[in-house]
C-alpha cells in the first residue's frame, strides 16, 4: 500500500464510522499563546475539550501537520540519528467530543490495524495507564495478558503542554523483533518495538498552578504517526525507507552526488536524513506564514535551517542547496497540502536567502571550532567554554544547539549555563539601552477602575476617583489608551473651573490614568468633564480602519504569508510592518492602493462585534495575531464580511467612506523579510497633495529661471563666437587671393543667426577696406546661409546681390539684397563646401 493509499484508507475508515473529515489546521497555531507550533492533532480542538467551544459534529478525523521542536514535545535531537523521530510529521487522528469512549476507540484501532491493514496481531502490544483497568479489560478482549502492559504517568498520561487538556492514554506498539521477543522492549526507546498509535482519554485540564481540573465531558483524542505506520505497513525498518521520504532522499543523492546509506552510524546517512526531515518542517512552517528570524518561532526555524545547512556542508555542498529540495516536496505532497504548492516560490526564496547568509559565516565558525577543539585537546579538557559558544553565536550565527551538536560529534560538551548567562547579559544591555530612550511613567498602584466609554463617546461627565500631581483617574473615560498600535488620545479635563490639557493616558491595573499638563487640584468625588480631542481621534480612526483594509489588500495582492509584524496608527499617518521577502513593486503597490480605495468608495459599514472568543475564531478568514492575549470575549471589527474581519480592541470609523482616500507614501525594508508600508488618508492625502503641488510649483519656477539663464548664456556664447570669428578677419584679408582684380575672402564659419551673419558681413567689408569681395557661409537651423559683401569702390563691377543669388541657386535656394551686402539661403547644405570653394568663378568672369 502506498503512503497516499494508507492516508486515504484511514480517513475512509473513520468516515464510514460517522466521523466528519476535517482539514489539517496550520502548523502555525493562531489564538493559542501556549504553543509555538501545532504539535498534535488535538490542538485545534482544545476549546472543545475544555468545554468553551463547540463544533457541529461530535466525531471527526484528519491528518494533521505537526512540528515538534519546542516546548513539551521536542524531538529535534533524535532526528537523523534514529529512523522514526521527525521535526515535522503527519498525525492521523480521530476524535470523539463527549461521544464514544474507550470501548469504541480501542475496538476500531484494533479493527483498522489488523483487519484493514492486516498487521499481524501477534506483533501488537498495548500499554495502559497504571490505574486504567477499564482500558486494560477492553484490550484483554483482543490480546493476551503478556501483551497488555501497565505504565505510569511518564508513558501513559498524555498532556498537550504545561497547561491544557490531558488524560490517561493507551498506546499501541509494534514488535519488529524476528522472534516476537519485543515485550520487554516496549517503551524502551528502540526502533525494534515502536509506538504507532496513541489513544488519549481526555478527562482533565492541567491548570497553570499545576492542578488537574475534571472536565465536564469525556473525550477521545487519538494520534498515529503517519510516517511510522507507513514504515510498518510497507514492512520497512526505517521511516526513511518509505515512499514518504524516498523521493527527497533521491534528490539529495542527486544534488550531492553521494549515496544514501541507511546505516544508523554512517555520517552521510545521518546528514541526508536530517536534511530530508528538516526541509519538511521548514517548508510547511513557511507555507503557513512563519519566517526564520531572531526570536521565538522565527528563531526555532532559523535553528533548524542552520542545523540542516551544516549537514548539507558535511555532504560537500558549499552553495545553498536545501532550497532545491522544495520542488520534490511539492511534487509529492502538493495535492494533499496545496499550501506548499501555492507558496513554493516564497518557500524557496526564503530558504535560499537564509542559506546564503549563513554560509557566509559557517566556514569561519567551523574553523574557529577546529581551533577550539585543538586547544582543548592540548589542555586535555573537554568543555567548550560559554564565552566561546557565545562568540560562535554572536559573530558566526551558530545557535547554541548547533554548537552543542558539533561538540557532541567530537566528544565535547558545552558550558551552556555560562552561555545563557552571557546571552542574558547581552539582552539586558540592549534592554537598558532601549530604556534610556523611553520615559517609563511611574504609575500609581491603586484599586481604582475606569470604565472605557470611548468606543462611541468622546466626552464624559465622570467622578474623580484619584488625583496625584498631574495624574487623574476617573470612574469612566472616553480616552483611548495606546494599544494595538493605535496611539493614545489627547484632550482636556475640566474640573473645579479649571481646564487641564491631557497629553497622554496609560493603563494602571484596571484604571485609566490621565496625564495632565499641570498639577490637578484634588477634588475627589467631584464631577469632571472629560473630552477627547475629537478631530485628532477621528483622524486616528480613519487611519485605523484603513490599516485593516490595507492588511487584507496586502494579503490578496502579495499572498497569505504577509503576516502583520507591527503597526502604528497615528493621527497624521499609518505604518504597517509585515512579513514579505522582497520589495513590493510599484505595480503591486498601485494594485494594493486601488483595492483599498475601491473598498473606501464602496461605502461599507464598519461593524464591531463583541463575541465569545471561540465564536469569533470561527468567523471565516478572521485575523488574529499570535502573541496577542485575547480574553473570553473579543471585539471583532468587520469591514465587509467577505473582505476583512479582525480581532481588534481599537476604535474605528462608522463607514469605510469616512476614510476618504488612502495614499501609500513609502515602502521599505526594516529587517530581513519584514517590509514597511507608510500611508496617509483623508486630510493626510490633502496635505500630501498640497506638498507635492508646492514642490511642483517650485520646480516650475526653478525651470523658468533656468531657461532664462540658459538663454542668456546662449546669447553670451553667440556674441563670443561672433567676436571670435571677427577676430580672424584681418588675417583672412591678408591671406586673401586676388580674384578678378579684387581681394576675395570666402569662408565657412560656425553657426550664427541671420542678424549676426549680416553684422559679420559688415565687419568683413570694413576689414576688406578697398577692392574686396567677401562671402561668409554658415549652417544654421539645418539651412545654408550666405552673406556677400562688396567694398563700395567696386560695387560697379560686382554686385553682392547677384553673386549671392547665383550661389544660392546652386544650393537650391535664392536671395538677394543691396550691391554692397546681400544675403541668401539654400537647403542643400551638402553642397555648401564645394559651392564656396568654387565661388571665385563668379568674380573671374567679370575680370
Ligand atoms: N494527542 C495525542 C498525541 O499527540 C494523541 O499523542
Amino acid at each position: 500500500m502506498t503512503s497516499r493509499e494508507l492516508r486515504q484508507s484511514f480517513l475512509d475508515f473513520f468516515a464510514a464510522r460517522g466521523h466528519r473529515i476535517v482539514p489539517s489546521a496550520p502548523v502555525i497555531p493562531h489564538g493559542d499563546p501556549t504553543l509555538l507550533f501545532t504539535n498534535a492533532g488535538m490542538n485545534q480542538f482544545k476549546d472543545v475539550f475544555l468545554g468553551i467551544g463547540k463544533r457541529d459534529y461530535t466525531r471527526c478525523a484528519d491528518t494533521q501537520k505537526c512540528i515538534r521542536v519546542s516546548g513539551k514535545h521536542n524531538d529535534l535531537e533524535e532526528v537523523g540519528y534514529d529512523t522514526y523521530h521527525h521535526t515535522f510529521f503527519e498525525m492521523l487522528g480521530n476524535w470523539s467530543f463527549g461521544d464514544y469512549y474507550k470501548k469504541e476507540a480501542i475496538g476500531w484501532s484494533w479493527e483498522l490495524l489488523t483487519k484493514v491493514w492486516n498487521l499481524p496481531p501477534e506483533r501488537l502490544h498495548t500499554t495502559v495507564y497504571r490505574t486504567d483497568d477499564e482500558a486494560y479489560n477492553i484490550w484483554r478482549e483482543y490480546l493476551p495478558a503478556e501483551r497488555v502492559h501497565y505504565f505510569d504517568e511518564k508513558d501513559n498520561f498524555w498532556e498537550m503542554g504545561a497547561t491544557g487538556p490531558c488524560g490517561p492514554c493507551s498506546e499501541i506498539h509494534f514488535d519488529r523483533t524476528p522472534d516476537l521477543s519485543g515485550g520487554p522492549l516496549v517503551n524502551a526507546g528502540t526502533p525494534e518495538v515502536i509506538e504507532i498509535w496513541n489513544n488519549v482519554f481526555i478527562q482533565y485540564n492541567r491548570r497553570e498552578d499545576g492542578t488537574l481540573e475534571e472536565l465536564a465531558a469525556k473525550h477521545v483524542d487519538t494520534g498515529m504517526g503517519f510516517e511510522r505506520i507507513c514504515a510498518v505497513v510497507q514492512k520497512k525498518n526505517s521511516n526513511y525507507d518509505t515512499d514518504v521520504f524516498a523521493p527527497v532522499l533521491e534528490e539529495i543523492e542527486r544534488i550531492s552526488g553521494r549515496k544514501y546509506s541507511p546505516e544508523l552510524t554512517n555520517s552521510d546517512g545521518i546528514a541526508m536524513r536530517v536534511m530530508a526531515d528538516h526541509i519538511r518542517a521548514l517548508s510547511f512552517a513557511i507555507a503557513d506564514g512563519a519566517l526564520p528570524g531572531n526570536e521565538g518561532r522565527g528563531y526555532v526555524l532559523r535553528r533548524i535551517l542552520r542545523r540542516a545547512a551544516r549537514y548539507a556542508r558535511n555532504l560537500g555542498m558549499r552553495e545553498p542547496s536545501l532550497y532545491k529540495l522544495v520542488a520534490v516536496l511539492v511534487q509529492n505532497m502538493g495535492d494533499v497540502f496545496p499550501e506548499i504548492e501555492r507558496q513554493q516560490s516564497l518557500i524557496e526564496r526564503v530558504i535560499k536567502a537564509e542559506e546564503e547568509s549563513f554560509l557566509q559565516t559557517l566556514e569561519r565558525g567551523l574553523e574557529r571550532f577546529e581551533d577550539i577543539s585543538e586547544r582543548l585537546a592540548q589542555d586535555e579538557k573537554n568543555v567548550v567554554s560559554g564565552a566561546e559558544a557565545f562568540f560562535l553565536y554572536d559573530t558566526c550565527g551558530f545557535p547554541l544547539d548547533l554548537t552543542e551538536l558539533i561538540a557532541k560529534e567530537r566528544g565535547l560538551k558545552v558550558d551552556s549555563d555560562k552561555f545563557t548567562r552571557l546571552m542574558n547579559e547581552q539582552r539586558e544591555r540592549s534592554r537598558q539601552a532601549r530604556k534610556t530612550f523611553s520615559q517609563e511613567a511611574e504609575l500609581p498602584v491603586i484599586e481604582a477602575e475606569t470604565q472605557f466609554i470611548g468606543w462611541d463617546k468622546l466626552t464624559a461627565d465622570a467622578k474623580v476617583l484619584y488625583v496625584k500631581d498631574n495624574n487623574v483617574i476617573l470612574d469612566k473615560s472616553p480616552f483611548y489608551v495606546e494599544m494595538g498600535g493605535q496611539q493614545a488620545d489627547t484632550g482636556v479635563i475640566t474640573l473645579g473651573g479649571n481646564v487641564y490639557t491631557v497629553n497622554d493616558v496609560r493603563k494602571s491595573g484596571s484604571a485609566i490614568v490621565h496625564f495632565c499638563d499641570s498639577d490637578v487640584e484634588p477634588l475627589l468625588g467631584d464631577t469632571a468633564a472629560a473630552a477627547v480631542d475629537a478631530g485628532r481621534r477621528w483622524a486616528i480612526q480613519r487611519n485605523h480602519s484603513a490599516t485593516h483594509i490595507l492588511h487584507e489588500a496586502l494579503r490578496r495582492v502579495l499572498g497569505t504569508h504577509t503576516q502583520q509584524a507591527g503597526s502604528l496608527v497615528a493621527p497624521d499617518h499609518l505604518r504597517f510592518d509585515f512579513s514579505h521577502f522582497q520589495k513590493v513593486t510599484h505595480e503591486e503597490l498601485a494594485e494594493i492602493e486601488a483595492i483599498v480605495n475601491e473598498k473606501i468608495r464602496e461605502r461599507i459599514p464598519v461593524i464591531t462585534l463583541d463575541l465569545p472568543a471561540d465564536e469569533a475564531r470561527k468567523i471565516p478568514g478572521v485575523k488574529m495575531f499570535f502573541g496577542d492575549k485575547y480574553g473570553d470575549r473579543v471585539r471583532v471589527v468587520i469591514i465587509d464580511e467577505k473582505f476583512s474581519a479582525e480581532f481588534c480592541g481599537g476604535t474605528h470609523v462608522g463607514n469605510s467612506s469616512d476614510i476618504g482616500l488612502l495614499k501609500i507614501t513609502s515602502e521599505s525594508s526594516i529587517a530581513s523579510g519584514v517590509r514597511r508600508i507608510e500611508a496617509v488618508t483623508s486630510a493626510g492625502v490633502e496635505r500630501y497633495i498640497a506638498d507635492l503641488h508646492e514642490v511642483a510649483l517650485r520646480e516650475r519656477e526653478t525651470q523658468a529661471y533656468l531657461l532664462e539663464k540658459i538663454k542668456r548664456l546662449e546669447k553670451d556664447l553667440a556674441e563670443y563666437n561672433v567676436e571670435k570669428i571677427a577676430g580672424s578677419f584681418t588675417q583672412w584679408v591678408a591671406d586673401a587671393p586676388i580674384v578678378g582684380g579684387a581681394k576675395f575672402v570666402a569662408r565657412q564659419i560656425e553657426a550664427v543667426d541671420g542678424e549676426q551673419l549680416k553684422s559679420l558681413g559688415d565687419r568683413l567689408r570694413n576689414a576688406l577696406g578697398k577692392s574686396g569681395v567677401g562671402i561668409l557661409a554658415t549652417v544654421s537651423e539645418g539651412k545654408a546661409q550666405l552673406v556677400c559683401v562688396v567694398t563700395d569702390d567696386v560695387t560697379g563691377k560686382y554686385q553682392a546681390g547677384r553673386i549671392v543669388g547665383a550661389l544660392a541657386k546652386e544650393l537650391g535656394g535664392g536671395g538677394g539684397g543691396k550691391p554692397h551686402l546681400a544675403t541668401a539661403g539654400g537647403k542643400d547644405i551638402s553642397k555648401l563646401a564645394e559651392v564656396l570653394s568654387q565661388a571665385g568663378k563668379h568674380l573671374e568672369n567679370k575680370g
